[in-house]
């Protein structure tokens, strides 16, 4: 059986390689802003004691460990995720801290035998990556029982987000979108879910039903101050992705990016912190069978 299907492959290097490290990087800031969207995303789909989860594109593994929780010593989570390093990683931190009940496999969702008999599928922001999600999601669904459940948490627009949008625009006045690049792609990226109707129209061609699209905005915790947000910004997401991509081209204005970047977030800066209004669907389905 195939381990990545093809069309994944460049994504697949991309989370392996660079965008891996940028994670492991920053995971201190990343791992506390992200989190109040799991949270939200628990109350609806509401994990139960036994049961068994599949956690798509579970990357360091913190919501693999948080079901974990939920689940009990009588349930199990099992993450899958297409890059190994992540894979280890969380692996290897279930492993130190004596939790039994999870269980860590890398490959790609798209193609990998996911096993069967899931009660649920979640998933925080491991969706949006797949170059066929129909595919991806349709061998999602036969990993479930029937009856089981969906749930996945996607970013809305850029424009619904706009202070991601907002550091893209910063960057984009001073460096050229370059037309061929050797850098690995992550795939459709973060905003490939974003339309409600194409979401919703993918998730019912991947055969499942009762779909619902919940929106749930948040106060987002960008930094503690504005030097670490800018420094995320300018390492992760559509601003840091064009700044990887321009290569040399960005290294060179780098300190004026940045000074830039400052001025563009300063309205954001609080005294607990750099904060933005972020905006996502958490979206839940269930198995026909
Ligand atoms: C934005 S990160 C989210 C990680 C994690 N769910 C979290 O919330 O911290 C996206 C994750 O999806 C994984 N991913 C991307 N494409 C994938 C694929 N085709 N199959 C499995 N995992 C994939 C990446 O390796 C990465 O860990």
């Amino acid at each position: 059986m195939e381990t990545v299907a093809a069309d994944n492959e460049e994504a697949v290097e991309a989370w392996s390689g660079v965008l891996f490290d940028r994670w492991a990087k920053h995971r201190d800031v990343l791992a506390v802003s992200i989190r109040p969207f799991s949270d939200a995303a628990y109350g609806l789909c509401r994990p139960q004691p036994g049961e068994r989860v599949l956690d798509v594109g579970c990357g360091l593994g913190e919501t693999t460990l948080a079901l974990a929780e939920m689940v009990g010593p009588d349930g199990e989570v099992v993450g899958i995720d297409a890059g190994e390093r992540f894979v280890d990683a969380a692996a290897e931190e279930a492993a130190a801290n004596g939790i039994e009940n999870v269980r860590y496999v890398t490959g790609d969702v798209q193609v990998a035998d996911l096993g069967s008999g899931y009660d649920l599928a979640f998933s925080r922001f491991g969706t949006m990556f797949f170059a066929s999600p129909v595919a991806a999601l349709r061998n999602v669904r036969s990993s479930l029982r029937p009856g089981g459940r969906l749930c996945m948490v996607v970013w809305r627009s850029k424009l619904a987000n706009e202070w991601l949008h907002r550091g893209e625009l910063v960057v984009d006045q001073y460096l050229e979108r370059p037309e061929e690049t050797d850098e690995p792609t992550c795939g459709p990226g973060p905003f490939s879910m974003a339309n409600a109707d194409t979401t919703s129209d993918i998730v019912t061609a991947a055969g499942f039903t009762d779909i619902a699209l919940h929106r749930c905005d948040i106060d987002y915790l960008m930094g503690d101050d504005l030097d670490k947000a800018i420094e995320v910004v300018m390492a992760i997401g559509p601003a840091g992705e064009l700044i990887r991509l321009a290569g040399d081209e960005a290294e060179k204005i780098r300190p004026k990016l940045e000074a830039e970047l400052s001025d563009a977030y300063a309205d954001l800066v609080r005294d607990d912190g750099v904060w933005a209004h972020a905006s996502t669907w958490i979206v839940t389905a269930a198995n026909p069978g």
